[in-house]
């Protein structure tokens, strides 16, 4: 089930996180986005939560901060599913495109957002520097 998130549920969120990405946002970055009005915040639940998708719509653009999805959970259609209701969310309160940046070594997430429509406009050389990869800045119209 996928549902607006609590900032009550941030030890499970960033337990996610810790796990999930090699260069984690911090619990200070996770409790600011929940003070954002802009900011679209989705949980997935099964028993537990297992997956979150962070987003934040400026005017009518919608930017993709975070999703994560707990590995014993993955490639089961969970973080396209938070993507595409996070994008419905952003697109009902008037976005019409969609931005996110991803690093060139994480292929799963790639695919991921290429096989929602996602198109690279751009890439950042070595932008992610303690990891030597670059960032590749990606769109797509709602
Ligand atoms: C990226 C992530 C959220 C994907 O979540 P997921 O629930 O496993 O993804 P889904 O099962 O919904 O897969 C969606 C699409 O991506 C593709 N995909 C997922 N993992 C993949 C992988 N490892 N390699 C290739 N393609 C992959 C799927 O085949 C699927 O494509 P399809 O719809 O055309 O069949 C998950 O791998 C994750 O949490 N990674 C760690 C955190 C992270 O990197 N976040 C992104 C930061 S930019």
């Amino acid at each position: 089930m996928i549902r607006n998130l609590s900032v009550d549920e941030i030890d499970s969120i960033y337990a996610i996180e810790e796990v999930s990405n090699p260069s984690p946002w911090s619990r200070d970055s996770f409790l600011s986005e929940f003070s954002h009005e802009s900011g679209i915040r989705l949980g997935y639940t099964l028993d537990i939560l297992v997956g979150f998708c962070f987003g934040r719509l400026i005017v009518d653009e919608f930017t993709i901060l975070n999703i994560a999805v707990t590995k014993e959970h993955r490639n089961r259609g969970i973080g396209k599913e938070l993507m595409l209701t996070a994008m419905k969310h952003a697109q009902e309160k008037g976005a019409i495109k969609s931005f996110l940046e991803v690093r060139t070594g994480n292929a799963a997430a790639f695919c991921l957002y290429q096989s929602l429509g996602f198109k690279e406009v751009s890439k950042r050389k070595n932008y992610y520097s303690q990891i030597g990869q670059d960032a590749i800045n990606m769109e797509m119209i709602l």
